[in-house]
């Protein structure tokens, strides 16, 4: 189950990817917001990651502007490692290394098609562990 958050500089964005995760048969839920009203990212931020906190949801993809905002306030929360993404290379290393549970998107940078090729191919991505768990366990060594 995939969390949707986004401000109104992403609305538009994730509302794109919700469709496009549909059409997919990939299940979301979407935290909102939902029209193109101003509102305050981080809000957003938190409500996708807590879902994934309490076990609602197991990732999330966010939208704001720049995806810049929110991926800064989403990586606040416990446990949440969101990458922000401009290219499809990132996507696959950011699952492969990082294990990404979250990834931001800017809606007034990113195109929609990219956009889809981005969760597409984190979603398709695997953590590779060894190494890369170790330093998964030094960042998480960081929130206490
Ligand atoms: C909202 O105008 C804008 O600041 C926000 O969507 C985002 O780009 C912040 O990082």
């Amino acid at each position: 189950m995939i969390a949707l958050g986004c401000d109104h500089g992403g609305y538009q964005l994730k509302e794109f990817i919700k469709k496009h995760l549909e059409n997919k048969g990939i299940e979301c839920k979407d935290y909102g917001t939902y029209s193109e009203e101003s509102v305050d990212y981080p809000v957003y931020a938190q409500k996708v990651c807590e879902a994934i906190q309490k076990g609602e949801c197991d990732k999330g993809i966010l939208c704001c502007g720049t995806g810049i905002g929110i991926s800064i306030s989403a990586n606040k929360f416990k446990g949440i490692r969101c990458a922000l993404l401009r290219e499809s290379f990132s996507a696959r290393l950011t699952k492969e290394h990082n294990n990404a549970n979250v990834i931001a998107l800017g809606g007034r940078v990113t195109g929609t098609e990219l956009a889809a090729d981005i969760v597409d191919t984190w979603l398709d991505a695997k953590f590779a562990g060894g190494r890369h768990q170790n330093r998964i366990d030094i960042i998480s060594s960081f929130e206490k």
